[in-house]
């Protein structure tokens, strides 16, 4: 199979197209604009692979994609601005690639008669849920964005949907849960937590720092990513979480332990306008019909490897 994946330069990007070229025999090409966030050196250990190969360039040109997709079977579309703050700050851009870009691989995929198009959404497309609840999100739940962010991912799964309802294109959508993991950029929290206090600076914590986040490995979100991929339904979505409730405060705190470093490095900010409280998953679905499970399970080892990471790695 020929993939072309998108945003491979990318923190969870970068880590599925390690997987792919190491555990399949799939060709891939890597369509990346690198922005800010994308990051050559995340491919610089498989960059030499003779079944890689890297373009730099948008998802929104629409020229390149057909270009590229003519040469493809499948697509995988993890391009995307992917930072809530920035969102709150410059939305256009979030428009622009991530609705624009994936209607603009929408479009050559259904010219160039694409096999599969997985697109790579979030649980964020679901706003959030009460603190005192048990409720999760199923693939049933209202799409309720509560950012630019989300609701741009929220547009871009609607026109996915389109695409299989009024054309029958092989869609497929997986909603996951946060990703921690290395190579990931030091905007987001464990790797701003981290670096701030390898430098003894203060961390900076929204509001109580009571929001509830539902954590996943990175290379488990991927092997969830490689199932739906080759075994998923077209047409279907597809919840991907661990089952890994932490409150923010709660993270920064073990971090803190893991690293040595005093909770007084703590310092709690005003809180992020429209900021979701909780999130949980209920990634049933595709354990039940997929036989995905995540085992990257034992939270407080995996924080520990990817703390040690980052004390080698200047991000
Ligand atoms: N990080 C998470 O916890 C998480 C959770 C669920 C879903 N997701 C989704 O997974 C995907 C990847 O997230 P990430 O955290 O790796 O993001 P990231 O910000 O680390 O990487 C995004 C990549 O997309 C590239 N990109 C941006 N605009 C582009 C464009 N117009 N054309 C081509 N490439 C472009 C960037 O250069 C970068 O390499 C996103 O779609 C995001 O919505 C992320």
């Amino acid at each position: 199979m020929k993939l072309l994946v998108t945003g491979g330069c990318g923190f969870i990007g970068s880590h599925f197209l390690r997987q792919i070229l190491r555990d399949t025999d799939y060709a891939v090409t890597n369509l990346d604009a690198l922005t800010y966030a994308g990051r050559p050196g995340n491919c610089a250990d498989f960059e030499a692979d003779p079944k890689y190969e890297f373009v730099r360039g948008s998802i929104t040109n629409k020229d390149l994609v057909e270009q590229l997709v003519s040469k493809a079977d499948a697509i995988v579309n993890f391009a995307a601005e992917s930072h809530v703050d920035n969102s709150i700050a410059h939305p256009e851009i979030f428009v622009e690639t991530n609705v624009l870009g994936t209607q603009v691989l929408l479009d050559a995929a259904r010219k160039f008669e694409i096999k599969k198009f997985l697109q790579i959404s979030t649980d964020e497309v679901y706003g959030d849920l009460p603190l005192d609840s048990d409720e999760k999100f199923t693939e049933h739940s209202e799409l309720k964005p509560s950012s630019p962010y989300s609701a741009s991912k929220a547009a871009a799964d609607m026109l996915c949907i389109a695409a299989h309802r009024t054309f029958g294109q092989p869609i497929l959508i997986s909603r996951c849960s946060n990703n921690f993991g290395t190579h990931q950029l030091p905007e987001k929290l464990m790797p701003l937590t981290i670096s701030r206090a390898l430098q003894d600076e203060k961390i900076p914590v929204y509001g109580d720092g009571l929001n509830v986040r539902d954590w996943i490995h990175v290379l488990d979100h991927n092997t969830a990513t490689l199932a739906i991929l080759e075994n998923g339904k077209p047409g279907e979505i597809y919840n991907v979480g661990a089952n890994n409730e932490v409150s923010n405060i709660d993270l920064v705190k073990i971090l803190l332990r893991i690293l040595g470093k005093p909770e007084s490095l703590i310092e709690f900010v005003a809180d992020r306008p429209g900021h979701d409280r909780r999130y949980a998953i209920d990634s049933s679905k595709i354990q039940n019909q997929l036989g995905w499970k995540p085992v990257h399970t034992d939270f407080e080892k995996e924080l520990t490897e990817m703390v040690e990471w980052f004390k080698t790695h200047n991000t």
